[in-house]
């Protein structure tokens, strides 16, 4: 859990004021000008291809609507709020929060924001909007704690999915693997090609986790992979340890320069038929088809190796800090974001699929509608890398040794790590 000052030195009252001088005449109030413009700022992380367009779409939708209110877009680069969640943390205990902000359903809004006591409840705002049937109530129990809800879901991604580079696959007449052993012997093909089989960018060590969490759900099979963030499954478990040499074995057909990439540059690297493969969210779908690529011939996908079936579920949302002076104006952008409108207008550009039931289907493509229909059909599992199985404390533990082993390796070293972080679970 993110420790929160109680209070910040920028509270009412802590500025050194001016003593009067005694024949000063009285000081005038400051008069609010009526004509000013009431803002909002969105605070996220999309600043990449179709990420930002699917933010700027949304914006647009609400622009619309309320011409009078002025949008600031507060975008922090940085894949998986990397640099965003660092600079929300200093605002919010600074006492100056965004109107409102990108956070992951789970423990990330719930162990850190909700827990300090930072959020706003919104249970009369799904009353009032209608919206208490309106979200899967698997989404509607990670934006809750202790029966209030405090966020509302703009999206649905899909973490456990291998991008491929169809043309490659094609020419090579590859299949896409369904299995850890059809991935090493797809990829020793590709290796002989000389072409790179596994595009990575760790630059952001989310990446390697997020890949890492692929292998330990696919091994591991969906119900020991959630026993991991319950403590009901330790770290030291044999089947992790195979996981942790598949995932090392993967390792070794990765791209060279993985380390000086983003999550960008290594999808960019299937894009441009230089590597094979990427596991990445389906924002990847984003970052695809921002760069004018079509799913099913530029490029293909399918679950993670041993995932077919199962589905770990990333959800984008938005809530209502406490310390800001413009709750309705926020409620008006939630409202948005809450609509179908607006749902429609977001997920097609950003590669995910909409937090509501009530969609238009028919704006998504063939890889957005498969999406939909596993998501009801699937086991679903919670994403570490991305904030809904353990808290930030734990991830960020998990992320600084994952550095340490993207280069050394060591799998009984790793262990003793994941082991150790997982006391704060
Ligand atoms: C977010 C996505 C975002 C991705 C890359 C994930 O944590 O849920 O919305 O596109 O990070 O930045």
């Amino acid at each position: 859990m993110i420790m929160l000052a109680a209070c910040s030195g920028n509270e009412a009252g802590s500025d050194p004021v001016e003593p009067a001088e005694k024949n000063d005449p009285p000081a005038e109030k400051p008069v609010e000008k009526e004509d000013e413009k009431a803002s909002l700022e969105i605070f996220s992380w999309w600043t990449g291809a179709g990420e930002e367009e699917g933010l700027l779409a949304l914006i647009d939708v609400f622009n619309q609507k309320h011409p009078e209110i002025e949008v600031i877009n507060a975008a922090v680069a940085g894949g998986a709020g990397t640099n965003a969640k660092a600079v929300l943390v200093s605002r919010m205990q600074g006492g100056d929060p965004p109107s409102t902000f990108q956070v992951h359903g789970g423990a990330e809004l719930n162990e850190s924001w909700v827990a300090a006591g930072k959020m706003t409840p919104l249970n009369d705002f799904f009353d009032a909007e209608g919206l208490n049937d309106k979200f899967p109530q698997e989404l509607i129990d990670l934006v809750s704690k202790d029966g209030n809800i405090y966020s509302v879901p703009v999206n649905i991604h899909r973490g456990n999915v291998l991008w491929y580079n169809q043309k490659v696959f094609d020419e090579l007449n590859l299949k896409a693997p369904t299995t850890f052993d059809e991935f090493f012997k797809v990829a020793d093909t590709l290796k002989e090609k000389g072409i790179t089989p596994l595009a990575l960018g760790d630059k952001e060590a989310w990446t390697a986790t997020h890949l890492y969490e692929s292998v330990l759900l696919g091994h591991l099979g969906a119900a020991d992979y959630g026993k991991l963030w319950t403590g009901d499954l330790s770290f030291d478990d044999a089947k992790v340890k195979e996981a942790t040499e598949i995932f090392a074995k993967m390792l070794d057909y990765v791209n060279e320069d993985h380390s000086a990439r983003n999550w960008q540059d290594a999808a960019q690297l299937v894009a441009d038929g230089e590597a094979a493969m990427n596991v990445m969210g389906d924002w990847a779908k984003g970052y695809f088809d921002g760069r004018g690529l079509k799913v099913g011939t530029d490029y293909g996908w399918a679950p993670t190796p041993n995932s077919n079936g199962m589905f770990v579920v990333i959800t984008d949302t938005f809530g209502l800090p406490n310390e800001i002076d413009n709750p309705e104006t926020v409620k008006e952008f939630l409202a948005v974001l809450a609509s179908v409108e607006g749902q429609d207008a977001f997920n097609p550009k950003k590669g995910s699929i909409p937090a509501r039931v009530d969609a238009d289907v028919e704006k998504y493509d063939e890889y957005g509608k498969a999406a939909m229909e596993d998501f009801k059909t699937n086991d679903l599992g919670p994403s570490l890398a991305h904030g809904s199985a353990a808290n930030e404390g734990f991830v960020t533990k998990v992320n600084d040794a994952m550095v340490m082993f993207v280069t050394q390796k060591n799998v009984d070293h790793f262990i003793e790590q994941l082991v150790a972080a997982a006391k704060d679970l």
